[in-house]
């Protein structure tokens, strides 16, 4: 079938296509339901569903004969490691944790925030959570304890799952200490932290810690339990508008329906192949797509603790998918930005057999066509965009290789998947012609596997995705479809960027900076960075009578969001300036500073109320080297 039938056949009735997906899980009672509709603009899918994620992702293929099949590659070029974990030794250690959780006290719809580096036990933490239906919460590493503690206080864990530390190329990442801190700013207290001691860094145990390993010796391991399809199988928190995050819901069964019928249908893998998503666990790419899906369909999948460039060298990448046989990679644009800027003419390239892969896929940020095109040069198969966001927890518009190779457009990541009626509206929500710029909305319902809600937050999920355009999903980003249906994403229409393919919120980095005692008013924009996509700069207005050094605020306020949010938002720029350009209604024009940043040609709006200010602003950027 071509993709046009296939897109057609969900078109014609949604609820027979997903069904017919949903024979692919092993249930413990099938769905009969596809869709609860829940009135007021709320959905579910497989409500009436009994299944288990873990027992999909293990033990079924345990079961199915396939025990001695590689279920994870560890590999660590920071540790200079490679270790393999078939699917019945991952059943084993999966449900011994699972066990050890139980016998604590940990039960069904309990919260475990995972705060971990890329090592298998974070997969395991992840698949031992499902197993007994506790809900985990993944806390990427790069985030500081604050924002640990923030997302501690709204998922209110029984436990955490920590490792002693992580491993970045210049320096071990003391997790142990970020957790004792985030607990101690936390209101929420959990009743019992599990440590993996590793041996870089040995962390010393408190009252409140429990030791991975001696935690579970002796204890009987634990079976899955089934549960409803519309439990919570994880949180994930995103970035939005405020600092706040939002606690991203994932439904347990349209999880498991939506993600596997991904991997045949868009990543074109087959059980047994291996699938490389170099992404972090921390993120949406890592829970789809170096955990669940791999190990949903059956595949090998590789968990990654390295950098493309630097450890050892620009050709990282390249030795892994030869040494493991990688069939399909994923990583995000800047990574490869990355490796083109160290070896631009693929040198490291030619000395690997890359013959095993078959296809790269790019998400997490816009993928400019140069480093496609480079990629496609060296690479020599198909480098595929594709869009979605932590909310859909999949591709929303790919080029979907399994079912048809369809013509690239460089700076399109495609065609919508089916269970995703995108379009283009105007503001006032009507739909737009082909070619024109605005807001891309989904039509309600969405596909199985994507939020049903924010935790703890409806009123919040209203407001923030579905209120704007009645009837749809707001993705937050903008774009145009073309006459044939191919898809550009443009920009976002809130204050989310982009930063090496991480998503970080404007407004959050201005919130810390504003708890600076000298700093008046501040403005946080994203500017275009060759290398990361965008980097964020700060402005900050100082109070009158500070007698404070500007460089030494701009020191103290680049340390503070370090602090606060964490290393991962790359806050290196701030500028001391008199004044923001604002609008007569006091509106900060953040737009038309990164055009200035950016070097575009800009206008002072006609709402401005002192465009003397934009020249100001210029110099300002130019002293810190943007606005060239
Ligand atoms: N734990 C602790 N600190 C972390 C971290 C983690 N898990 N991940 C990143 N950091 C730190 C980095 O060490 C760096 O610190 P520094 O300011 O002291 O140098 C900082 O956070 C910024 O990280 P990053 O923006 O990722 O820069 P980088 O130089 O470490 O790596 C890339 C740049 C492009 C190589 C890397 O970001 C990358 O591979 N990104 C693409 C893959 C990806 O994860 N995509 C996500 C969605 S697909
Ligand atoms: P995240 O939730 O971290 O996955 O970030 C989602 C956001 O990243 C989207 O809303 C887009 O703004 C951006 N994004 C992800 N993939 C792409 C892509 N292929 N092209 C352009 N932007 C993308």
């Amino acid at each position: 079938m071509a993709y046009k039938d296939v897109y057609a056949s969900w078109q014609t009735d949604p609820e027979k296509f997903w069904l017919s997906a949903a024979e692919a899980i092993d249930w413990d009672e099938a769905p009969v339901t596809a869709l609860t509709d829940k009135g007021n603009d709320l959905y579910e899918w497989f409500a009436d569903a009994k299944v288990n994620t873990c027992y999909n992702a293990v033990d079924r293929h345990v079961e199915n004969g396939h025990g001695a099949r590689v279920a994870i590659i560890h590999d660590s070029p920071i540790t200079g490691t490679v270790h393999k974990l078939t699917y019945r030794e991952l059943q084993e250690r999966v449900a011994s944790l699972a066990g050890a959780l139980r016998a604590k006290g940990i039960e069904k719809g309990d919260r475990v925030i995972i705060y971990m580096p890329m090592v298998p036990e974070a997969i395991e933490a992840m698949l031992a959570c499902a197993r007994i239906g506790a809900i985990h919460s993944v806390v990427f590493g790069g985030f500081a304890a604050n924002e640990l503690a923030v997302r501690i206080d709204d998922a209110t864990p029984k436990a955490i799952i920590a490792a002693s530390c992580g491993l970045e190329p210049n320096r071990v990442v003391h997790y142990k200490p970020l957790v004792d801190g985030a607990i101690e700013l936390a209101k929420h207290k959990p009743e019992f932290c599990v440590i993996l001691q590793r041996e870089q860094e040995v962390a010393k145990l408190g009252a409140r810690d429990v030791d991975w390993h001696g935690f579970q010796a002796g204890v009987a391991p634990a079976e899955c339990l089934p549960v409803e399809g519309n439990h919570p199988a994880y949180i994930l928190y995103t970035s939005g508008t405020t600092g706040a995050p939002k606690g991203v819901v994932r439904h347990t069964a349209g999880h498991l329906v939506a993600l596997n019928w991904t991997m045949k249908n868009i990543y074109n893998v087959d059980p047994g192949d291996v699938f490389w998503a170099a992404s972090d666990v921390g993120w949406v790419v890592g829970h789809s797509y170096i955990c669940y899906a791999p190990l949903i369909h059956g595949n090998t999948t590789i968990v990654f603790e390295g950098k493309p460039v630097g450890t050892p060298d620009a050709g990282t990448f390249w030795r892994v998918i030869s040494e493991h046989n990688v069939k399909s990679f994923f990583t995000a644009p800047t990574a490869f930005r990355a490796v083109k800027r160290e070896d631009p003419k693929g040198e490291f390239v030619k000395k690997y057999d890359l013959s095993c892969l078959k296809t790269v896929y790019l998400a997490g940020e816009r993928a400019d066509p140069d480093t496609i095109q480079w990629a496609l040069d060296q690479l020599n198969v198909p480098v595929i965009d594709h869009w979605w966001q932590t909310e859909t927890g999949y591709a929303i518009a790919a080029n979907p290789m399994g079912i048809e190779h369809m013509p690239v457009k460089l700076g399109s990541p495609s065609v919508a998947m089916p269970g995703y009626d995108v379009q283009i509206l105007d503001e006032g929500g009507h739909p737009m012609k082909p070619g024109a710029l605005g807001a891309i909305a989904i039509k309600l319902p969405l596909p199985p596997g994507t939020l049903p809600t924010l935790w703890n937050a409806e009123e919040r999920f209203r407001k923030s995705y579905l209120t704007h355009f009645p009837g749809f999903y707001e993705t937050g980003d903008a774009g145009m479809i073309d006459e044939d249906g191919y898809l550009y994403i443009m920009a976002r229409t809130d204050d989310v960027i982009n930063v090496a393919g991480h998503r970080l919120s404007t407004g959050g980095m201005e919130e810390v900076l504003a708890s600076h005692p000298d700093v008046a008013e501040c403005a946080v924009i994203g500017v275009t960075d060759q290398l990361k996509g965008q980097m964020p700069v700060g402005f900050l207005c100082l109070n009158t009578g500070a007698g404070r050094k500007d460089s030494a605020v701009v020191a103290e306020c680049v340390k503070l969001v370090r602090e606060k949010i964490g290393p991962v938002a790359a806050f290196k720029s701030a500028v001391v300036v008199d004044r923001l350009p604002k609008t007569r209604s006091g509106k900060i024009l953040r737009a038309t500073m990164v055009k200035i940043a950016d070097g575009e040609p800009y206008k002072a709006p006609a709402t401005i109320d002192d465009p003397a200010v934009l020249d100001e602003i210029k110099i300002a950027l130019q002293s810190i080297g943007y606005a060239k």
